[in-house]
């Protein structure tokens, strides 16, 4: 049973929020082109079921996104106002979030102007196109990205103009949460994920969707520009504190953290995606320096914790997973034992690593709802480990 099929029937006051200029993000855009190139089959009447679909965009990691697909991506984008007509409290917890301050901070620091300078922008960090791809969501207007808000709704959701009207649509007038047939909903679902949403249920795509900004996978941003080498990100407590906003399907409307059973599988999901994303980025290394080191440290940092998870309670999934990672034997240097073995020379043969990673991710995520891993309960982050404050 998942815990998304829960029906509790959304607030009916929908207060209209008027916010200026925000439109939506070029990230979105990118999610959408990753998904049309990493789509894969999918089994649709399980809401458990990992739906590929649309996956999230890899603008950084793919060689090349064209103008073409951006521009297709950028201009479904609705706008966080058009969400926040319904989803009043998900929209005002997202205000109290770092993704949402972004905006009226970023362009001003100086620390992004030094990033921005190093790597040879005049313009504003709002005009520049790389910045936009991480920071801000961005909407299609007057050929370019025009950024309208830090990271919101869509950056995380999807753009929205393909399936807005569909997700909410429970069959017609007659219809709502409680009455939809189990056929409709299949379908509406089915709907969904095929214009790009991502929901709850998609365990993964979620995790892949906040790996691909917060590993930051650009060597010369780092080197050149001096950029952090990616965020010490886990996704349970990344997502628990200021990010959370799980009114919808709270018995009350209450802002409560994941269930337990949840907590564990964001996890493991978040390990695994971890892995992939850090083999992804160091595969992508063409020189030694600060970003080659960053993510051998990240690979290396995550091999570990996915070593602890499987001492704790083994899991096929993540055995498979960590089989296909060539490791350092003990040796003549005990240090490294467990540690990636490869060669500058030959780093990008971990794509392929990277992609037996994502099967295994897939696999795990199709087969389990968490319910048998209380065994790694220890290992979860608490409470006071969330990251920034989640709102009520
Ligand atoms: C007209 C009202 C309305 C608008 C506008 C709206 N939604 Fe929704 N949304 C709903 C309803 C109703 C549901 C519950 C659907 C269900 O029961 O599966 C929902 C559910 C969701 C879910 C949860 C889906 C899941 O299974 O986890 C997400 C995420 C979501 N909406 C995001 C958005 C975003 C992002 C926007 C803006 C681009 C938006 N919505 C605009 C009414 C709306
Ligand atoms: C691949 C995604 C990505 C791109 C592209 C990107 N950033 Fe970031 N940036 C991030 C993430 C994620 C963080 C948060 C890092 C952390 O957790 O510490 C961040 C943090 C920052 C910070 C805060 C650093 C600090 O030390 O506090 C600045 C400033 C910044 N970015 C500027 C820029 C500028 C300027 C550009 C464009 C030249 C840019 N970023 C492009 C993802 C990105
Ligand atoms: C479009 C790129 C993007 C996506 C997708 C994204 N983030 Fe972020 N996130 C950022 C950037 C950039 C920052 C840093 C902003 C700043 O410092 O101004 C950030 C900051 C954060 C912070 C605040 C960090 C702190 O220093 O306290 C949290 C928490 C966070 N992200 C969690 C998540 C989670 C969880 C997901 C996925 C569900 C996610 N993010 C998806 C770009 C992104
Ligand atoms: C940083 C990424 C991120 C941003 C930004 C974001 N969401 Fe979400 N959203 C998520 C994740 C992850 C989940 C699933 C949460 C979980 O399972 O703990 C979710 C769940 C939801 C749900 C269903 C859960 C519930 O109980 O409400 C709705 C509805 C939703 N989001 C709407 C929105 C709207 C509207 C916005 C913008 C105002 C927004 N989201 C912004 C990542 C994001």
């Amino acid at each position: 049973m998942h815990r998304f099929e829960s029906k509790h029937p959304m607030k009916k006051t929908c207060t209209s929020i008027v916010l200026g200029p925000y439109f939506c993000s070029a990230f979105v855009a990118m999610l959408i082109i990753a998904c049309i190139i990493g789509g894969a089959a999918m089994a649709l009447a399980d809401p458990n079921i990992e739906h590929n679909s649309a996956s999230s965009f890899d603008f950084a990691i793919l060689p090349q996104v064209s103008q073409d697909d951006v521009k297709a991506s950028l201009s479904k984008i609705s706008g966080a106002n058009a969400c926040g007509e319904c989803h009043a409290s998900e929209f005002a917890a997202w205000k109290q979030s770092t993704h949402f301050a972004t905006w009226s901070t970023m362009h001003r620091n100086a620390k992004a102007k030094e990033i921005a300078k190093k790597m040879g922008y005049t313009k504003g960090i709002k005009r520049n196109d790389l910045c936009l791809t991480c920071h801000y969501t961005s909407r299609w207007k007057d050929e370019a990205a025009k950024p309208f808000a830090g990271v919101s709704c869509e950056s995380c959701h999807g753009p929205a103009q393909d399936w807005i009207d569909v997700h909410k649509d429970y069959g017609g007038k007659e219809f709502n949460i409680d009455n939809e047939t189990a056929e409709h909903k299949t379908t509406r679902l089915e709907a969904c994920d095929k214009a790009g949403m991502l929901r709850s249920a998609q365990v993964y795509r979620i995790a892949k969707n906040c790996y691909t900004c917060h590993t930051v996978p650009n060597e010369s941003l780092v080197n050149v520009g001096g950029h952090p080498a990616g965020s010490a990100f886990e996704l349970v407590a990344w997502s628990q504190g200021e990010v959370r906003h799980n009114y919808f399907y709270s018995p009350d409307q209450k802002n409560r953290q994941a269930t337990a059973d949840r907590r564990r599988l964001l996890f493991v999901v978040g390990h695994l995606t971890d892995l992939e994303f850090s083999l992804r980025a160091l595969a992508k290394a063409e020189k030694k320096g600060k970003y080659l080191s960053a993510m051998m440290r990240r690979v290396n940092n995550v091999l570990k914790k996915l070593d602890k998870i499987q001492s704790a309670h083994s899991i096929s999934q993540v055995a498979t997973a960590l089989t296909a990672v060539p490791r350092r034997e003990a040796g003549d240097k005990p240090q490294h034992a467990g540690k990636l073995k490869i060669s500058l020379s030959s780093l990008t043969s971990l794509i392929d690593v990277a992609d037996a990673v994502s099967q295994a991710t897939k696999a795990f995520a199709n087969q389990h709802d968490g319910s048998d891993l209380a065994a790694i309960d220890s290992l979860l982050p608490i409470v006071a480990d969330y990251r920034g404050v989640a709102q009520n």
